[in-house]
């Protein structure tokens, strides 16, 4: 199945299939003819993919990251572009990202960039986080400061979802990245909450993805710079962000969304605007996932305060807090972080 992203800045096509690799090369031969490729990977799909890859993306210029969110910064792109430059790259090649998160923000970057803008970006992404969200969209950069605080939009041409790269991911990545389908599960399809009570064996990988790259589809493409709507993806963000940040991203950040999601639902209810059966159905699902639903030990909400202030998708002194009415319902409220962090105690 193909599912298109429309956005005045740029349109995807986003395809589900195994074989995901050749795929993904005769898609770009078939769009791109002779144009020449640049793939941008991690050490660790390196190691398992390298032979296939190799095989596949015969001609291409490979260039191989560290794995890890350090890489995720300015001298990576620096590198990269030195690389492309150096091959002789021109605007009209291809940058291929072929990895998780950290690669489809670091090729989406360097696409962005690459003398002003190269024409061809293909994504393949290896983990769930990236299947379901970080690939799609059009967000890409790389860390300064601050997570993602360099960067710009740029979708890409063409995304392609092989579940089977799913299967070499390590568990606890999974699961994180469940913390995202689950969060579309709970705003934007409620019948992803059916999918994910399945059995692990009888559950549908597939639809899953397919589903949950067409709940963000809908979303972004009527706000793809996120001047509003967009901000319904940041459910379970808001606090999940300072989590994350607070653990010192010891915590994945599916793991800290899982808890930011719990105290979406507790503000829901003491706002009056969430039966506490729809919070217990949604705490159901990331605990199916063995998803935290608590702060670790030792941390408090106090602490999440100064974080909270810093959010970035706060505008002046309040911050549009997503929450879940009703699976598969969303609804924004505007508070202040002092306001969140008292109706979290
Ligand atoms: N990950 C949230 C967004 O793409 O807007």
């Amino acid at each position: 199945m193909q599912i298109e992203l429309k956005t005045p800045i740029g349109n995807t096509e986003i395809l589900t299939q195994e074989d995901g690799l050749q795929q993904a090369k005769d898609w770009i031969d078939k769009n791109y003819p002779d144009r020449r490729i640049a793939v941008v990977t991690d050490s660790n799909v390196d190691r398992i993919y390298h032979e296939q890859l190799t095989k596949v993306f015969r001609d291409a210029m490979l260039h191989v990251v560290k794995a890890g969110e350090e890489s995720k910064n300015l001298g990576e792109i620096e590198h990269l572009v030195d690389k492309l430059g150096e091959e002789g790259f021109d605007r009209n090649d291809v940058i291929t990202g072929f990895g998780g998160g950290m690669i489809t923000d670091l090729a989406g970057f360097a696409a962005a960039s690459y003398k002003r803008g190269i024409k061809g970006l293909t994504l393949i992404p290896t983990s769930l986080l990236a299947m379901v969200d970080a690939a799609i969209g059009g967000k890409t950069g790389v860390n300064v400061r601050a997570k993602n605080d360099c960067g710009a939009f740029r979708p890409a041409d063409h995304i392609l979802l092989d579940p089977k790269f799913l299967n070499t991911l390590p568990e606890r990545e999974f699961n994180a990245g469940m913390a995202e389908v689950i969060k579309y599960a709970a705003t934007l399809d409620v019948s992803l909450a059916e999918d994910l009570m399945k059995e692990r064996g009888e559950m549908d990988l597939k639809a899953i993805l397919q589903k949950s790259a067409q709940a963000k589809v809908n979303i972004v493409q009527q706000d793809v710079k996120e001047g509003g709507l967009r901000q319904v993806l940041n459910f379970g963000h808001t606090f999940g962000h300072a989590v994350e940040k607070k653990s010192d991203y010891k915590l994945l950040h599916g793991e800290a969304v899982s808890i930011g999601i719990i105290y979406a639902n507790k503000i829901a209810q003491k706002l009056g605007k969430q039966k506490p059966e729809t919070g217990e159905q949604i705490k159901k699902l990331l605990e199916r996932f063995k998803l935290p639903t608590e702060l670790p030990e030792g941390m408090t909400i106090d602490d999440l305060h100064e974080y909270i202030v810093q959010d970035k998708k706060k505008s002046g002194k309040e911050i549009t807090f997503i929450i879940a009415p009703e699976m598969g319902k969303w609804e924004m409220v505007k508070k202040t972080p002092e306001e969140l962090v008292k109706l979290a105690r």
